[in-house]
């Protein structure tokens, strides 16, 4: 494994989520400071969806309760959304952030991004979201989870792969991975906006989180494995400041 790439392991998925949580509110508070003194006074953070991130995000509310970090002065970008969804749907990545993190922690709205769903234009909602991103100064720590077939964000394995936000089909094992959350599979929507590999790639960090025997394979696969747009997390090996945090279960092939 590389030198640029970190890797925390730990007991389950509980440990796992509060190393997260720790790692994360210690960016947010060094940063704050320094942040304080630029023009952009509220610092930007990458923020993923799925079940892995649930459990660090109930600690930072516990630790942002009790006064250990503030995330009510930070801005929120999401990694994607689906396409087509309302806001307002209880699957929507919107919905999901709010109930799992923003509303708790009192992040307004306003400095809240996640691409729109529903936008009319896909393609400008895409170039726009990226340049919301720079306008804010870039994202100074990135959140990821890694899908099953190696997807990051909703960057899915294939010849190739997309450097800015993008309007993509989603694979059908995503569909079927996703499929968990809504009534049918039917229900699941086919295609999501999704910031690319560049936009996650610029970053200052990134921390991956892991957790789970099935995440095993693709988890060696991408910090060790060739790099390649069949496993797009394996691009991860390319960025200078990686941190991976994962439980033994996800970490055993490491
Ligand atoms: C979510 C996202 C996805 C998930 C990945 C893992 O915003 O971008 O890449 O991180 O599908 O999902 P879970 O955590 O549900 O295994």
């Amino acid at each position: 494994m590389l030198r640029n790439l970190r890797l925390h392991v730990e007991k389950d998925y509980s440990s796992m989520s509060q190393q997260a949580a720790e790692i994360f509110a210690a960016a947010v508070r060094a940063n704050a400071i320094t942040a304080a003194k630029t023009a952009n006074p509220r610092p930007a953070y990458g923020f993923a969806t799925g079940s892995t991130p649930v459990g660090m995000y109930k600690e930072l509310i516990l630790m942002h309760k009790s006064g250990n970090v503030n995330l009510s002065n930070i801005t929120a970008f999401n990694l994607d959304e689906y396409y087509p969804i309302s806001p307002t749907d209880p699957q929507s990545y919107r919905v999901f952030m709010r109930e799992n993190l923003f509303d708790a922690v009192g992040t307004p709205p306003e400095n809240t991004y996640i691409p729109d769903g529903q936008a009319k234009d896909p393609i400008a909602e895409c170039a726009a979201y990226d340049e919301k991103i720079s306008k804010a100064g870039g994202i100074y720590m990135q959140i990821l989870g890694i899908g099953n077939n190696g997807h990051i964000g909703f960057n899915e394995p294939g010849a190739s792969l997309m450097a800015t936000t993008w309007h993509t089909p989603l694979a059908q094992a995503t569909i079927d991975a996703n499929a968990r959350n809504f009534a049918s599979v039917n229900d699941v929507p086919r295609h999501a906006l999704t910031m690319g590999m560049h936009s996650i790639m610029m970053a200052k960090q990134i921390l991956l989180l892991a957790s789970g025997e099935g995440k095993a394979e693709i988890l060696h696969k991408a910090l060790c494995g060739p790099i390649t747009t069949n496993v797009p997390a394996s691009l991860l090996q390319l960025h200078n400041d990686v941190i991976i945090v994962a439980d033994q279960a996800a970490a055993r092939l490491l």
